[in-house]
């Protein structure tokens, strides 16, 4: 199992030492929440942010991108330090053309699905995706219950992938913890996202590594 930590449950005003402990840990990413305050009804940070964490992160950036519009931010993302760019099916009409446009900047391109937005709707854009992220909240905060539905949608898009012969890999954000992150390994989840549960432990560390063996 990969585990990707989001930072939104981080302490801010030690952002330095917090990456230095993800660094240290056996992380296999980090997850940073970007939201405005118009697709999802709360504000995080923006770019200064992001390149303030790729100077320090020596793992791989997956950029959660809860905003309208995320077509315009392709090359400022990727001059960020994003490794990975995930953009919201619902926050953008012409998904096909922004996913082109996500790795011809040489960005890995990744779509990530509101708990009721349909696993189908990525049908026709799969084989060209390098990783789903299925929402297991509702996008906005940290810190909120797990809706147990997202286990069937991980059963659903395992099916689509192999199907399709796509290459995409599974990440699941949203009240992950031991248990709910066990439910999704077995339904077939790749990568867990997880904040609360990671920051809020007495050991980061070590809950990165329970979460990495389940
Ligand atoms: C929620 C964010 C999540 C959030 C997860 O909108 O996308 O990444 O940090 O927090 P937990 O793991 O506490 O549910
Ligand atoms: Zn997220």
């Amino acid at each position: 199992m990969l585990v990707s930590p989001s930072l939104l449950s981080a302490d801010f005003g030690n952002l330095d030492r917090e990456i230095d402990m993800l660094n240290r840990s056996n992380a296999d990413m980090i997850h940073l929440d970007v939201m405005d305050g118009v697709f999802v009804p709360n504000i995080s940070f923006g770019f200064p942010v992001i390149e303030a964490v790729a100077r320090k992160s020596e793992k791989p950036l997956d950029v959660h991108l809860m905003i309208v519009n995320p077509q315009n931010y392709i090359n400022q993302m990727r001059d960020a330090g994003a490794t990975i760019m995930n953009i919201h099916q619902e926050a953008c009409i012409h998904l096909d053309r922004t996913i082109d446009a996500i790795k011809n900047a040489g960005m890995k391109a990744a779509v990530t699905l509101n708990p009721s937005t349909p696993v189908a709707m990525l049908e026709d854009v799969i084989a060209n995706l390098d990783m789903v992220l299925l929402m297991s909240v509702n996008p906005g905060f940290g810190g909120q219950k797990f809706i147990t539905n997202t286990i069937k949608k991980t059963i659903q898009l395992k099916e689509l992938i192999s199907r399709s012969g796509s290459k995409a890999l599974i990440e699941v954000d949203g009240g992950v913890n031991n248990i709910t992150g066990k439910s999704l390994a077995k339904a077939g989840a790749d990568i867990l996202v997880a904040g609360s549960y990671v920051f809020n432990s007495d050991n980061p560390a070590h809950t990165i590594d329970l979460l990495k063996s389940l």
